[in-house]
């Protein structure tokens, strides 16, 4: 029997892939400098045990003012009009509201009117499962053009007087327009570990109704609390394994992959992936050191920066993948 995947690429003759990206990061940086200013680091620590110098730090920005400046920014790119936009996507978990989600505020800024709009969780994976979703509308006919945006404002999440959080991450957001295509998405893989979620987490505010006792109640807003070590060891067990996953399905080596673009997490991470997949270092493009972790934002900000480099060629293949809270894994396999 055949799978799923093949059917759906038969049955269509098409395939969804991206046609342009965006990306928006905060005016404000902020050196490793001056965070020895205001917790117990040094600037020789957190580069070498992460690969950061600097992040980018939302003062006057908002995860939703992000978020459309990255839109406009790839739909510019893509050469596609806001009533042409019938899906949009935010991977998030640092929206300005509990609701409306990010995506409909979006659409409002962009005036959008035609498309569905919808916020996804998956933590540093949520643009490419973004990415999965849209694949799969598109190929099954509920939407033409989707926009695929992954956005945080993570400073407001962080506890900047523990050493261990603070220093990692950063504010951004990247986006992708995603349309039927020839030759796009080759395969997606994807995963999740809800019992090893506890490793990396924020509370929500608590329930305080009037039913509960004083004693119950607990409203102060919690930061990201994280296990380095247990995330470290998951991502570098897990980031290969789908990695090979997706290539298998797509029918492709590493070999054959021009860049892999990786979650923008701690570069030993992407250096030990490199190794364990055989591939050189330079295969695996970086802008961790300038922009630190934004979760979400990491990999469509990275995918961003690559295109407008002019690193991409017509036909160049290349794998997204992602990891972070939930937990949460993937890869995907594309044809530029
Ligand atoms: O996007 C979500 C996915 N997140 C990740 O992928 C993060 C994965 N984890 C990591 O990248 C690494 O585990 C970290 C960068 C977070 C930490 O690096 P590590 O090499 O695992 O360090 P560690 O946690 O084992 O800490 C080593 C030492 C400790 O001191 P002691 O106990 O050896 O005295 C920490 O207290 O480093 C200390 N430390 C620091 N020292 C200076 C922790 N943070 C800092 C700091 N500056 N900022």
């Amino acid at each position: 029997m055949k799978d799923f995947e093949s059917f759906r690429q038969e049955e269509t003759g098409m395939s969804a892939g991206i046609v342009g990206t965006g990306s928006a990061l905060p005016a404000r940086v902020v050196s490793n400098q001056e965070l020895e200013r205001l917790v117990d680091t040094t600037d020789e620590w957190i580069r070498s045990r992460t690969g950061i110098e600097s992040r980018h730090i939302a003062v006057e920005e908002t995860t939703t003012s992000m978020a459309v400046e990255a839109a406009e920014k790839a739909m510019k790119n893509a050469g596609v009009t806001a009533d042409e936009i019938d899906l949009i996507i935010v991977g998030t978990v640092s929206g300005d509201m509990h609701f409306p989600s990010t995506a409909c505020q979006v659409q409002k800024e962009i005036s959008a009117g035609n498309a569905t709009a919808f916020d996804i969780n998956a933590a540093c994976a949520g643009f490419l499962f973004g990415l999965a979703i849209a694949d799969a509308y598109i190929r099954s006919g509920m939407a033409r053009t989707a926009l695929i945006i992954g956005a945080e404002t993570l400073s407001k999440l962080t506890d900047w007087s523990d050493r261990g959080t603070c220093v990692l991450f950063g504010d951004g957001a990247g986006a992708a327009v995603v349309q039927k295509k020839e030759e796009g998405i080759l395969s997606i893989a994807q995963g999740s570990d809800g019992a090893g979620g506890g490793a990396l987490t924020c509370r929500d505010r608590e329930n305080s109704n009037p039913f509960m006792t004083q004693a119950m109640m607990n409203t102060d807003p919690d930061h990201t609390h994280m296990n380095g070590q247990e995330v470290y060891r998951f991502a570098v067990k897990t980031v290969p394994v789908i990695i090979e996953k997706a290539l298998e399905k797509a029918q492709l080596g590493p070999e054959d992959i021009k860049f892999f673009l990786l979650h923008q997490a701690n570069i030993r991470i992407i250096e030990a992936v490199a190794r364990k997949l055989g591939q050189p270092a330079e295969k695996f493009p970086t802008n961790l050191q300038k922009c630190g972790n934004i979760s979400a934002g990491s990999i469509p900000v990275l995918l961003d920066y690559v295109h407008q480099e002019g690193m991409l060629q017509k036909g160049d293949k290349i794998v997204l993948a992602g990891f972070g809270g939930g937990l949460t894994f993937g890869a995907a396999v594309l044809i530029w």
